[in-house]
């Protein structure tokens, strides 16, 4: 039975251009900095996000990693949203391997800072205090449901951040998918950080990686940062080349996945039982409740299994569904229709 492939973005495969263009890649020692085309890369996704100088790694795990390294010391503290990628499914990096110590801001609607919440959160310099030096922002944020901080935001929390001394890192795994969805180009966000990581293996369809970008002299810290952490790559224009076209091809599609995204929330909102907040869709999440049906979120992940359509739970009843390149509109009106047979109990 074909699969409706629902779980996540991560699940989308190479397109055939990115197939050829890896084919016909020209390589070197990216170590030694003699990839021609992750050298390219680097240099298109600097350009692309409005930083000097960008660094290919091998996922967003690892560009969130070698960013908050590059940003912090033993023992300062990093300020996050309670719900953050970063602090919830990054193995506990921060502590392990930066070393540093999380400082949680539960975010307001959306999982949204607020600037007076992270104000009052930021103590003053006191001899018995961690000193905060990083605060990390997430846009689109998944947890919160791929919803999209606006930037004028990202410019107040920054300039709260400026004022204690604290640097800005940008979770933006999803970056492009808050772009396109505020209708503006990617650098009217980037220019709101210091720091950004962007996965290409997302909506963007790279079969492998993630970029960071920031200043030239972050950049030259952070590439010894991921040589320590054995991210060094040697011949690695052959996934760069499926991330040249990603970055340079791929982002505008993404409003597609946005549309199917609103088509599918707007067909489960009308099924009985199943309680979707159609303001939180933003991008191409969307996340749902489905206590109202008497299932329990594995339970209902496991019938529409059963039935050919591949989802995710966030939680005891809470359940997410991701829109890509890989699932058509026929797709999502094919999965409501078996969500609602499901829940209706027509089919188990
Ligand atoms: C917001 C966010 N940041 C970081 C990551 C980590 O990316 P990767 O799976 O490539 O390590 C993800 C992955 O889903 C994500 O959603």
């Amino acid at each position: 039975m074909r699969q409706i492939e629902l779980r996540s973005d991560t699940q989308t495969k190479p397109t055939p251009e990115m197939r050829r263009a890896m084919y016909e890649a020209e390589v070197g020692d990216d170590v030694s900095g003699e990839d021609p085309t992750v050298n390219k890369l680097e240099e298109v996704s600097a350009q692309t996000l409005g930083k000097e100088a960008a660094l290919f790694v091998t996922s967003g795990t690892m560009g969130n990693i070698v960013s908050v390294m590059t940003h912090v010391q033993r023992g300062d503290e990093i300020l996050l949203e309670a719900q953050s990628h970063i602090y919830f499914y990054e193995v506990g990096g921060l502590a392990a391997l930066a070393q540093a110590i999380p400082l949680l801001v539960q975010g307001r609607r959306f999982s949204i800072l607020h600037p007076d919440d992270v104000k009052a959160a930021i103590r003053s310099p006191n001899i018995h205090y961690a000193t905060p030096r990083l605060m990390c922002l997430e846009n689109t944020h998944n947890r919160g449901g791929g919803t999209v901080m606006p930037p004028e935001r990202m410019a107040e929390l920054k300039q709260v951040a400026a004022s204690k001394g604290m640097a800005v890192h940008l979770d933006g795994a999803r970056v492009f998918n808050a772009a396109v969805a505020l209708g503006v180009d990617v650098r009217e966000i980037t220019k709101h950080v210091d720091s950004v990581q962007v996965c290409l293996s997302k909506g963007l369809c790279a079969p492998v990686g993630s970029v960071v970008a920031g200043p030239k002299a972050f950049i030259e810290k952070a590439r010894k940062n991921r040589k320590m952490l054995g991210g060094g790559m040697r011949q690695a224009g052959v996934i760069a080349a499926a991330g040249l076209v990603a970055i340079t091809k791929m982002v505008s599609r993404l409003a597609e996945d946005h549309a199917k995204a609103r088509t599918l929330a707007e067909g489960l909102a009308n099924i009985r039982g199943i309680d979707v907040d159609l303001e939180a869709v933003h991008s191409n999440l969307v996340s749902y409740d489905v206590a109202g049906t008497g299932l329990s979120g594995a339970e209902y992940v496991e019938k529409l299994r059963l039935q050919g359509v591949r989802c995710g739970a966030q939680g005891p009843t809470r359940i997410r569904m991701v829109c890509h390149n890989d699932v058509s509109m026929d797709d999502i009106k094919e999965t409501i229709r078996i969500a609602d047979s499901v829940v209706s109990g027509r089919l188990t």
